[in-house]
């Protein structure tokens, strides 16, 4: 069994208040639940603020991006390093608004992951197709791209931590969900990627996500696929009621 991983995009929303507001109200709404893990990636100014907030509540936090060298002049960055000084335990990478907005491409996507999996930050590394690509019927090759050059030159025993969130463009922000089977299918081409360039054993384990307008009033449905193994939740995310709802659909 695949313990389910529920996180929280906040993308580029809330201040360090604010930050600490939403776990004022969320914390006790969750207080006790652990079945599944709980993880709340918020903007790195927020992330003292987050990691102060949540102590010794079981809910992990998580940077919403890094970069993959260790120090240096590289202007607007943060390492692997100072995430994890600041107590974050996870990492979301190569997530669709930094591959369409910031020019991320699949290999800087591959060098953050090394990099992260080496300084021991668990990497949710997210893939998805485009409307476009969708409706090209180029989906599977897409995905196949995205996965294969992500995972590239890493092995199984060192991407053990590895979790992916399949999030189809097309349903992010925009109120359209993928179907349960839609994204069950995707997820499972994404787990047979896996296997091919990290193994049987990692893909058997590894955690996908669901992602793309996840609300309280689908979740449930989402999380009783199979395949589907949890969610990455932006917008439904921000508000302490609806997230908490989404974590105990
Ligand atoms: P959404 O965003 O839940 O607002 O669609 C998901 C994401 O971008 O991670």
């Amino acid at each position: 069994m695949r313990k389910k991983v529920v996180a929280a995009n906040w993308k580029m929303y809330k201040t360090p208040a604010q930050a600490r507001e939403f776990f004022r109200d969320f914390l006790p709404l969750v207080s006790g639940h652990t079945r599944d893990e709980v993880v709340v990636c918020p903007p790195f100014v927020d992330l003292a603020a987050a990691v102060d907030a949540t102590q010794g509540s079981g809910v992990a936090i998580g940077g919403q991006d890094l970069y993959w060298k260790a120090e240096g002049a590289f202007t607007g960055e943060t390492s692997a390093a100072m995430l994890l000084a600041v107590g974050c335990t996870h990492v979301i990478i190569g997530h669709s608004e930094r591959r369409q907005c910031f020019a991320e491409t699949d290999d800087t996507v591959n060098l953050k992951l090394k990099c992260a999996l080496e300084a021991g930050l668990i990497p949710i590394v997210c893939v998805g197709e485009v409307l476009e690509e969708r409706e090209a019927g180029l989906t599977e090759e897409v995905l196949r791209r995205q996965c294969l050059r992500a995972f590239h030159a890493l092995s199984g025993k060192k991407a053990g931590t590895l979790i992916v969130a399949y999030e189809p463009v097309w349903a992010i922000g925009t109120g359209k969900t993928a179907t349960p089977e839609l994204a069950a299918e995707a997820h499972a081409l994404i787990r047979s990627e896996a296997a091919k360039s990290l193994g049987q054993d990692l893909a058997d384990n590894l955690r996908i996500l669901y992602g793309g307008s996840v609300k309280p009033e689908n979740a449930a449905t989402l999380m009783a696929e199979p395949e589907i193994d949890g969610a990455l939740v932006g917008g439904a995310s921000l508000d302490p009621k609806s997230f908490a709802a989404i974590v105990k659909y």
